[in-house]
């Protein structure tokens, strides 16, 4: 060995020497910070594994000059050695530690404290007021009944009095669909699908989702929730319409609603009519939810067009009816104060009521 080889040699010692110490500090950490043997295990593996920090200095030894190699390896063995016995010492005092806990009975699992509390969620907004119309009308002898998302035209249109080249199309511009159907615009296909299923007398609702093609701002989706209602017998009149309509609004709202009656178009029914009730965020003065009218529309409905009876296969001289269309979304964003409709879906996770049963029981909820 030459003056410089000698000098390479101390230096290489001195930074083997400062790894090597770096090391056993680390391995002392893990073995104060490990609670159980197998995070000593694991620990040790971190250390003196093929990947960890002393396989890497051994893999270092095919760089060197021959002759380091020989004291090199020795220097970083030794190391090793030590800290297996060190993981292993400290796996033995768990160990024993663990036997006598045992042995005298101390456990340090105590089974009788309670379990991480897991939130238990809600119901949509929606879902809530659509379970409890279904409940106030359950009681005024309706059943709920559903219908398919995807529809014919026949159902959508045509069975209820909107043909072909009708004008009315236009107001309820949707979704196509390649095979000639189409989303449904409206749960009102329900009722041609109920007569036929069921004939007269006949007490139907048919909560359901619709689509339109529509520009989104706070109060109209290109998606919302309808709930359909129909009801069919002998001698039905308007009175019967309104009475129904009133109930509902005082039941969801828990007061009487003040609510104004406009003539309405829909070619289904005849007559027809705008239901609107005073907009609740605002208390009708005027707010983008209501489109600054103080009134929001919540339930159109009328008298079912004879046609859509026959179309039902039932006999309009015999029987009438009336049905409505209410917009769920709309009823939900009224009871609960929520001012734009984009906030149902958006993942909002605010707690607002929490049901005790679908049927049969009254909606607790914070107000
Ligand atoms: N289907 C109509 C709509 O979505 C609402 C409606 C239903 C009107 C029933 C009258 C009777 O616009």
């Amino acid at each position: 060995m030459d003056a410089s080889q000698r000098r390479g040699w101390f230096c290489m010692q001195a930074q083997l020497q400062q790894d090597l110490e770096q090391i056993s500090r680390e391995a002392a950490q893990l073995i104060a910070s490990a609670r159980t043997v197998d995070e000593l295990r694991a620990g040790e593996s971190r250390i003196t594994g093929k990947e960890g920090p002393l396989g890497k200095l051994l893999g270092q030894i095919g760089k060197l000059p021959k002759e380091e190699r020989g004291p090199f390896g020795a220097a970083v063995n030794a190391a090793k050695k030590k800290i297996v016995e060190q993981f292993a010492a400290a796996r033995a005092a768990l160990e024993q530690a663990g036997d006598q806990q045992a042995a005298t009975g101390v456990q340090t699992f105590d089974s009788t404290l309670p379990g991480p509390v897991v939130p238990r969620g809600s119901v949509h907004p929606v879902t809530a007021v659509q379970w409890e119309v279904e409940e106030i009308l359950s009681r005024l002898g309706f059943v709920v009944v559903g219908g398919p998302e995807m529809e014919t035209e026949y159902y959508n249109f045509e069975a209820l009095n909107i043909p072909a080249m009708h004008p009315a199309r236009d107001m309820q511009d949707t979704f196509w669909l390649a095979n000639n159907w189409l989303l449904r615009t409206h749960t009102s296909p329900c009722q041609v699908r109920a007569m036929e299923r069921l004939g007269a007398p006949l007490r139907i609702i048919a909560p359901g989702r619709v689509f339109r093609y529509e520009t989104e701002d706070a109060s109209h989706g290109n998606t919302f929730h309808q709930l359909e209602g129909l009801m069919i017998d002998r001698n039905i009149s308007i009175a019967n319409l309104i009475a129904v309509m009133k109930l509902i609004l005082s039941e969801v709202f828990h007061r009487e609603v003040k609510v104004r009656l406009r003539p309405g178009y829909f070619p289904f029914v005849e007559p027809g009519f705008e239901l609107d009730m005073q907009c609740n965020i605002c208390g009708g003065v005027g707010c983008p939810t209501c489109k600054r009218s103080g009134w929001v529309e919540i339930l159109p409905c009328g008298m079912v067009h004879p046609n859509v009876l026959r179309f039902g296969g039932i006999d309009p001289q015999a029987y009438t009816g009336f049905a409505f269309g209410m917009g769920l979304t709309r009823l939900a964003m009224m009871k609960y104060g929520i001012r734009d409709i984009r906030v149902l879906n958006s993942g909002d996770l605010r707690p607002i009521v929490r049901p005790e049963k679908r049927l049969g029981a009254a909606i607790v909820e914070k107000e």
